[in-house]
């Protein structure tokens, strides 16, 4: 795909498609154009696997030492949680090995489970065809290492060739897509996820979309959040007794890793449902009664947290040399945007009230099915190119590429509309 341009991998009469990837933290999505749906329609389409459209982030290793994915994986990692990786892209991002069930393996190689299953999933889609190309989206804060494992995890699944996008250009492309957004008008976006923490800001042009700013923290997201109501609980466990806490957490045993794993499982449920509901009751294994935990503490815990991600977004606000009052839109996505506390946050120090994107999974997968892969894999011979600033057609609207020394923020796009 010399320069992003597709290389022609239909056969006569069948229309090339093209795939977008969101590795994501806790669930990968996919998103495919330029097929047809049973109905006929054509235009993007989210990829299903195993009737949802999010795929679950987690690995698990079988007897035969094959990575498993999706319910298999979560089935398997009930009773074998030292087999299981709930985290690829933590891994990826964090260290080259993970050690499961006794074997050291190389954290790409999880990746490339994950992306593999996708992969497959999306050609059996179209008849066992290849995208004529392929995107995949990442942090915007991950360098040139993590999008280098990206990139190795991509070959090892057998993706040939693929673009890279930051997650929240795509997202902040997407909104672009949905809104009319005024010419000059800057539309910023906060996407905290379920391990990282995106920011950008993308200003309206006369060509289309520029962004002129990205920002976050690659190790802040939803389960960060599960950290603040695990220690809130701890607190309350060593209230009441703090001995079966400690057996829970002290004990190597295999029965009390699959007790920790549920009691994870368990925690990301109650948080999810605190954005809706007053209180939750949470089960301990050792505590006879539940531990009745109200939103209102909740949230005196994950203020720090919270805090921090504004301030991240208002760095990169000010970093665009703007202010929150000049900014046209603020976007969120990303699934742990929807606690609460996000916009009451947002409102309160901008006096901006930010839009929450109707469907936070899809964002910014729609959003990179939009463009041309702006960059190369890290370390290849294009990535050194002077600026390219041809046009090129791309499926949501018109490109202009050039490649920035760090490779990511050298495209212009200008939606059809
Ligand atoms: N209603 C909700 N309230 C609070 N948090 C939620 C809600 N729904 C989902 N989440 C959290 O959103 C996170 C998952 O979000 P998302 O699917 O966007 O992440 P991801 O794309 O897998 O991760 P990342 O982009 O960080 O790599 C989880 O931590 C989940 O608990
Ligand atoms: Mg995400």
């Amino acid at each position: 795909m010399a320069n992003g341009r597709s290389t022609a991998r239909a056969g006569r009469g069948e229309r090339e498609w093209s795939l977008a990837v969101d590795f994501g933290t806790c669930f990968t999505t996919a998103a495919m154009l330029g097929d047809e749906d049973a109905a006929g329609a054509v235009g993007p389409r989210s990829l299903e696997i195993e009737n949802s459209r999010c795929l679950p982030a987690l690995v698990c290793l079988d007897d035969s030492g094959a990575l498993l994915t999706g319910r298999a994986a979560q089935q398997r990692a009930v009773h074998h949680p030292d087999q299981a990786e709930r985290a690829p892209k933590r891994a990826l991002a964090r260290q080259p090995a993970v050690l499961l069930g006794g074997r050291s393996l190389p954290a790409a190689e999880l990746a490339a489970a994950v992306l593999r299953r996708v992969y497959a999933e999306a050609r059996a889609a179209h008849e066992g065809r290849a995208p004529a190309r392929t995107v995949l989206t990442h942090p915007a804060r991950w360098g040139t290492a993590e999008r280098g494992r990206l990139a190795e995890a991509a070959a090892l699944a057998g993706i040939a060739d693929p673009g890279f996008l930051p997650e929240p250009v795509a997202a902040a492309l997407h909104h672009g897509q949905v809104h009319a957004v005024p010419e000059g008008g800057a539309v910023a976006v906060y996407d905290l996820g379920g391990g990282t923490f995106d920011t950008a800001v993308l200003r309206r042009t006369a060509e289309g979309f520029v962004a002129v700013a990205i920002g976050g923290d690659p190790y802040l997201g939803g389960e960060d959040l599960d950290e603040c109501l695990r220690d809130l609980l701890a607190e309350r466990a060593a209230d009441r007794d703090p001995d079966p806490w400690h057996a829970l957490w002290d004990d190597p045993g295999p029965p009390a890793a699959a007790r920790r794993a549920a009691l994870g499982r368990e925690l990301t449920a109650a948080r999810e449902a605190l954005s809706q509901t007053g209180s939750v009751d949470l089960a301990v294994p050792g505590y006879p009664q539940p531990f009745l935990i109200r939103a209102h503490e909740y949230r005196a815990a994950a203020e720090p947290l919270l805090t921090r991600s504004y301030e991240l977004l208002a760095a990169t606000i000010a970093d665009a040399g703007l202010d929150a009052a000049d900014v046209h839109e603020i976007v969120l996505t990303g699934g742990a945007s929807r606690t609460p506390r996000v916009s009451d946050l947002i409102a309160e120090r901008t006096g901006r009230l930010p839009l929450l994107t109707a469907d936070p999974k899809s964002a910014v997968v729609l959003g990179a099915l939009a463009v041309l892969p702006p960059t190369r894999p890290p370390g290849s011979p294009e990535a050194a190119q002077p600026p390219d600033t041809d046009g090129a057609a791309a499926p949501g609207g018109r490109v202009r590429r050039y490649l920035n020394p760090d490779g990511d923020l050298g495209f212009r796009f200008t939606p059809h509309r």
